[in-house]
């Protein structure tokens, strides 16, 4: 396919990673002209966690009415769109391919470029909408539901992953401690609501490798001091503390302290590592507000630039998905035979 991309003026984005159905429209001069998210959070709210299967099929009932409504809000029609953009990595799988049919079909019958769209990156690329300018090379973080990757990033589609989580991801700590509290999913807004009212300081939770000089995340050590601190050390006779609405305040409070403190630490060591002067941070969690919070401070006693996704481009959305424009313009088209990688790809690429 022969494309003269100066002719075209608006990407549709599909994004359907996980547990939202998006779409958006992007101009050329990255100006987002709509993006329409449809969550499924009610969905999966009794089972504390995406159920994969209920996802995949949720996308199937949506994923249409979510592209018009787009193309409404935007005010075009299909025959505008000079581009289609997908997320096809990371996610799961059946969620993941209900975006890329989609994205195919609309490819090949409007014969437009497709785009391959790494969830990752456009996560990390949500700063840069934001910024209205460069913001790269940079550290890039993404703290989410399913990651806690740092990254050097030496453009907005070159990445290196220098470090991640061992075991759970950030989002998956908050949502699960959450479910440990009763305090309700999806968890991360669920804590830092009922967190104002605890004390950050009333338990003293693990901070792993906090000290250590490696760019690596755990939270198991965390989740289960947690549990332990709320239900009780399985075998002992000690009785825990009653779980009244303060003492849930403070263990929400606490916790959250302790794994914000490890998520800023970790920057501030992969900013030194890879003396870089500037961090990108997306990705669900980022819309933490003591987490927006500590990061300033440290970005400010260390001096980099730091820029954090607007609240709006934190979780999943489709909009973000204008790291597209970047491909397009390197001339990066995807064949149409593009296939979903599930999986986080660990190479640089
Ligand atoms: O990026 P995202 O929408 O989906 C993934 O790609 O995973 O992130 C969802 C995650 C969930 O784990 C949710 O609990 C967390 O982001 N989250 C938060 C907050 N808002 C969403 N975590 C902490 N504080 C928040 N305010
Ligand atoms: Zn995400």
């Amino acid at each position: 396919m022969s494309v003269d991309v100066s002719s075209i003026r608006y990407v549709l984005a599909i994004e359907s990673s996980c547990d939202e159905t998006a779409a958006a429209v992007i101009d050329s001069d990255l100006e987002v002209r709509s993006s329409v998210v449809a969550s499924q959070y009610e969905l999966h709210r009794d089972f504390g966690g995406v159920v994969p299967e209920i996802a995949s099929r949720a996308h199937v009932r949506r994923i249409l009415p979510v592209i018009d409504q787009s193309l409404k809000q935007a005010g075009i029609t299909l025959a505008d769109v000079g581009a289609v953009a997908v997320a096809t990595q990371p996610g799961l799988v059946g969620s993941l391919l209900v975006g890329l049919t989609a994205a195919k079909t609309l490819a090949l019958t409007l014969d437009v470029p497709l785009i391959d769209v790494n969830h990752i990156e456009a996560h990390i690329y949500a700063c840069r909408m934001a910024a209205g300018r460069d913001v790269f090379p940079a550290i890039g973080f993404v703290v989410s539901g399913g990651h806690s990757n740092l990254y050097d990033c030496t453009s907005p589609v070159d990445f290196e992953l220098i470090g991640s989580t061992i075991d759970d991801a950030a989002g998956e700590a908050f949502d699960k401690v959450a479910q440990i509290l009763g305090i309700g999913f999806p968890g991360g807004p669920a804590i830092q609501r009922v967190a104002e009212k605890g004390n950050p300081k009333a338990i003293r939770f693990p901070r792993t490798f906090l000290k250590e000089d490696r760019l690596e995340f755990s939270f198991s050590g965390l989740k289960t001091a947690v549990l332990y601190t709320a239900k009780g050390v399985p075998g002992s006779t000690k009785k825990p503390e009653p779980l009244t609405e303060q003492r849930i305040a403070d263990i929400a409070a606490s916790f959250q302290a302790a794994a914000v403190d490890v998520l800023v630490a970790k920057c501030e060591q992969a900013l030194r590592q890879r003396n870089r002067n500037r961090l990108c941070v997306g990705g669900g969690v980022a819309a933490n507000v003591r987490l927006r919070g500590q990061l300033e401070r440290m970005a400010k006693r260390i001096g980099v630039e730091l820029h954090v996704a607007p609240m709006s481009l934190c979780t999943d959305n489709a909009a973000m998905a204008a790291i597209a424009w970047e491909h397009l313009r390197r001339g990066r088209f995807a064949p149409l035979d593009l296939d979903v990688t599930p999986g986080l790809v660990r190479r640089k690429r």
